[in-house]
């Protein structure tokens, strides 16, 4: 079993009967919706799915996880989700997937929120992981610009043909380089400040529980 296997098996424990269970999206993710699809169909577990991508929803689907969407519930109970870099202070940057803007309402309407990473995602500061800003098309080259200006080194992300990436909202992701952040609420509250930002992947404060992938096994840090 490799790491995001174990974490993402691991997580799929503090699932329970009766559940709204986010569902979050990426490599770790996978296994997670796996694990949960394993536990519906062999154990009878009821629960009902909130996906956070159109690719998490066609998984859970083919596994015969009931699924809502996020309007039809009143509040989900847990979700769980990977995580791109994970600091000391338990903040982190998500989006490496171009899903955070789903992947961020999911986890805000959520009671708690679990993370699964392996070990590599830990880091003292944030910033060597690129950090995502999901922009709409229209006046997206002015924010690029302003990136630019602010020394943030921002970059287009394409898809795996080379093509400008679109998200599932039919936005487009800039990514920017900055190497270290040193003030992460300061940023977000800037980027929240900019017409035409639609989200960016600092996640601050917003997770309960990490399941770090360790050579010893999983370790539930809370
Ligand atoms: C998707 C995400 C993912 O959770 C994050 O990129 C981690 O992915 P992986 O488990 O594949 O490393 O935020 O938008």
């Amino acid at each position: 079993m490799n790491l995001k296997e174990m974490v993402g098996y691991k997580a799929a424990e503090f699932v329970k009967d009766g559940m709204t269970v986010g569902l979050g999206t990426g490599s770790t993710a996978y296994y997670m919706v796996e694990a949960i699809g394993k536990r519906v169909k062999e154990d009878g577990l009821q629960i009902v799915g909130v996906t956070t991508s159109f690719k998490t929803a066609d998984h859970a689907r083919a596994l015969g996880i009931p699924l809502k969407d996020i309007d039809e519930v009143e509040k989900i109970d847990l979700t769980i989700d990977g995580a791109d870099e994970i600091s000391s202070q338990y903040q982190g940057i998500k989006g490496g997937g171009a899903a955070h803007l789903f992947e961020k309402i999911v986890a805000n309407l959520s009671d708690k929120n679990i993370w699964i990473v392996d070990e590599s995602k830990l880091v003292d500061e944030l910033g060597a992981f690129p950090l995502p800003i999901e922009v709409v098309h229209f006046g997206s080259g002015q924010l690029f610009k302003l990136f630019e200006k602010k020394g943030y080194k921002p970059t287009w992300r394409n898809d795996k043909e080379g093509k400008q990436l679109v998200t599932d909202s039919g936005n487009l992701i800039i990514d920017l380089n900055m190497g270290l952040i040193e003030e992460p609420l300061k940023l977000a509250k800037w980027l929240d400040s900019l017409t035409g930002v639609v989200e960016h992947g600092l996640f601050l404060n917003c997770v309960n529980t990490v399941i770090v992938g360790t050579s010893e096994g999983p370790v539930v840090e809370e």
